[in-house]
């Protein structure tokens, strides 16, 4: 009989594909999700398969998630709460779900440690805080995040910490030294850390998947917390213009949520792999203003996108991941490019509505002063527009 495995947020966007191709493969799957309200809606679990048995339950309830631990032979975590913005005022909630209920799965598999053949964690490239860089002068360079004087100057790039000059982005290793610039950061660093160096100590074979920016199909569009492309495409879709944060020319790297699923399928049959972190994206950056335009293009409208030169308090100027441990270690290719992905989102959200709930969540990070004008852009409430 082929393994069971427990997929812990395995109702979610990126949960429900591991999901589905862990069935594809002959896999049993039982998930553990709490059913987040912010990102389901109150609407149960509408992308979990009926061949997977499903358990309601939070991470921190230890009496139901050891016993959905039973007969399990693989546990792969993806449940968290991934409001970056929101983490930033919702404290407690994060470190409680995300640091807490990793602490608690952790607790239980020290007891089960004979039982589990592999742990694959949910781990993330913020991380990392700013990519990684060259300075013409001083090589290899680790900024911190940019000032506040610099970027309410208006001043977006990023400047080698020595010299001032210039920087080119690099792909990012995952021996880059890490700088988390937020609570959720610091929570997922906290899940992966803890993760390896509990699985080092009992014999537990782990690995820590830092996904770079998921998108695709099944993403929470009607979550104001979510990643740039559902945000974008719930805007574009009701009629309104993308707000576009700095420039938008900031980079990242895009990776699909099917890409991703094979990367976890790849963690979880790879025999040798354990006790490692490894990047997964796509080795390629891409704009914020080539998603906007590559939306809207998608989706045949013609909006311009509103670049208002605020920016996003903790926001990095660029990352994206150097992917050749994961080519070495999970054999791990990325398939599907930025183009087809994104043509593929937007074939998906046809078929959705989607609420524009991004006004709501920007008031609530201004209120907060957590978006800013940079010195073009008016104070961030004036130039606000309604959704
Ligand atoms: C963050 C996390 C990442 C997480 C992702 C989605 C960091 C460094 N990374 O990524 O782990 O997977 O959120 O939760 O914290 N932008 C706009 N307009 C908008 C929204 C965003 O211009 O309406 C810009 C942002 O300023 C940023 C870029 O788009 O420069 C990407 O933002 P986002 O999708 O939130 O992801 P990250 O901040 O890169």
């Amino acid at each position: 009989m082929k393994p069971l495995v427990l997929v812990t947020g395995g109702a979610g966007f990126i949960g429900s594909h591991v999901v589905e191709l862990l069935l594809e493969r002959g896999y049993r799957v039982r998930v553990y999700d709490k059913l987040v309200d912010q990102v389901h809606g109150g609407q149960g679990p509408r992308y979990v398969p009926n061949e997977a048995e499903f358990v309601h339950g939070d991470m921190r309830d230890a009496a139901r998630l050891d016993r959905a631990l039973d007969g399990v032979d693989a546990v792969i975590h993806n449940a968290a709460e991934v409001g970056v913005g929101q983490s930033m005022y919702e404290i407690t909630k994060y470190v409680d779900a995300n640091t807490g209920g990793t602490a608690t799965l952790l607790e239980l598999l020290i007891g089960r440690r004979a039982q589990i053949g592999k742990f694959v964690v949910a781990s993330s490239m913020s991380i990392y805080g700013e990519g990684a860089y060259l300075c013409d002068q001083h090589g290899d360079v680790h900024p911190r995040l940019r000032s506040a004087a610099q970027l309410e100057q208006g001043h977006w790039a990023t400047v080698c910490p020595t010299c001032a000059s210039p920087l080119r982005c690099m792909p990012t290793p995952e021996e880059k030294p890490l700088f988390p610039t937020s609570i959720y950061a610091i929570s997922k660093m906290d899940q992966e850390l803890m993760s390896l160096i509990i699985g080092e100590a009992y014999g537990i074979p782990v690995v820590a998947l830092r996904y770079f920016n998921c998108y695709g199909r099944r993403q929470a569009l009607s979550n104001p917390y979510t990643g740039v492309g559902a945000i974008f495409s719930a805007r574009l879709m009701n009629g309104n213009p993308p707000v576009v944060f700095e420039d938008g020319h900031q980079r990242r790297d895009f990776v699909h949520v099917t890409d991703i699923a094979r990367a976890n399928l790849l963690a979880l049959e790879s025999e040798r792999t354990g006790g490692v972190a490894v990047n997964v994206g796509t080795g390629r950056p891409s704009s914020i203003l080539d998603v906007a335009h590559i939306i809207a293009r998608n989706l045949a409208v013609d909006i311009t996108p509103e670049v208002l030169d605020q920016y996003r308090v903790g926001d990095i100027r660029d990352c994206y991941a150097d992917i050749s441990k994961a080519r070495e270690l999970l054999a791990y290719e990325p398939t599907v490019s930025f183009e087809e992905g994104m043509a593929d989102l937007v074939a998906w959200l046809a078929e959705q509505s989607a609420d524009d709930r991004v006004g709501p969540a920007r008031a609530e990070l201004e209120q907060r002063g957590l978006t800013r004008a940079g010195r073009h852009g008016g104070p961030a409430t004036a130039s606000t527009k309604a959704p």
